[in-house]
């Protein structure tokens, strides 16, 4: 079965401030989305790679990766499940979608194997255990208990399934705004995914801080 990689990369970017969208922002001289939709396009695994741009997308057609014979460029929607939605709609109903943030530039090709390795018929996702000791909060903010961190996961992308499953799943909860990420959409639906640890160096570019942080670990990999 092919795997099409869908990527939303119509988002705003409002908690980076700024004045364009943080998926253009330069890393090491490189748009974001550029080092994101190179990992993909360039992983033997990836039959095509589908991208949802904001609808008044100006920057994308300067990206090296824009007329890549792999890249097919869609409209995205309000929120990002809407734009994953709307790549989807480009996929064959018997692929198996690799779903994974424009804002993740740091993503490896050994992270794409480990999940595609240990997928099963649920699907899976990267993840992260957590790390700190984690406490619940009651209404007025003080701690209720400590909840067992043994059982915490940071969700992460990419996140697998197939892709008809997946398009009927975020139809159905299109308006449920705990749908945050593929996952959370196949568990209403009663899936059990897989959870496959990935690299912590996979972050999610949100605010200013992490573009230093995710132009430390890109540096550090090319140096060694
Ligand atoms: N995204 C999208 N369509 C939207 C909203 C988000 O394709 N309507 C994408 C973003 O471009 C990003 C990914 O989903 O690659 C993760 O979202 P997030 O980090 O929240 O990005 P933004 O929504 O752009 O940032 P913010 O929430 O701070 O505005
Ligand atoms: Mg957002």
């Amino acid at each position: 079965t092919p795997i099409y990689a869908v990527v939303p990369a119509a988002g705003v970017g409002k908690r980076m401030g700024g004045t364009q969208p943080k998926q253009y922002l330069p890393l090491l001289g490189r748009a974001i989305l550029s080092h994101t939709l190179g990992v993909l396009l360039d992983h033997p695994q990836v039959a095509k790679v589908v991208v949802a741009l904001g609808a008044a997308d100006g920057y994308f057609d300067d990206l090296p990766e824009a007329t890549h014979p792999n890249l097919i460029k869609v409209v995205g929607g309000a929120e990002r499940a809407d734009s994953v939605r709307l790549a989807l709609s480009q996929v064959p109903a018997e692929a198996w979608a690799l779903v994974h943030d424009a804002a993740r530039p740091c993503l490896t090709h050994g992270d794409i194997d480990q999940l595609l390795q240990q997928c099963g018929d649920q699907g899976a996702i990267l993840a992260m255990p957590v790390r700190d000791t984690m406490k619940r909060a009651n209404s007025d903010g003080n701690i209720d208990h400590t909840v067992e961190r043994a059982l915490l996961w940071h969700a992460l992308t990419p996140q697998l399934f197939p892709a008809s499953k997946l398009l009927r799943a975020l139809n159905q909860h299109q308006l449920n705004p705990a749908i945050t990420d593929e996952a959370s959409a196949m568990e209403l639906q009663g899936w059990q995914p897989t959870l496959v640890s990935g690299r912590p160096d996979n972050i999610k570019v949100t605010h200013p801080d992490d573009l230093r942080l995710a132009e430390l670990f890109l540096a550090q990999r090319s140096a060694s």
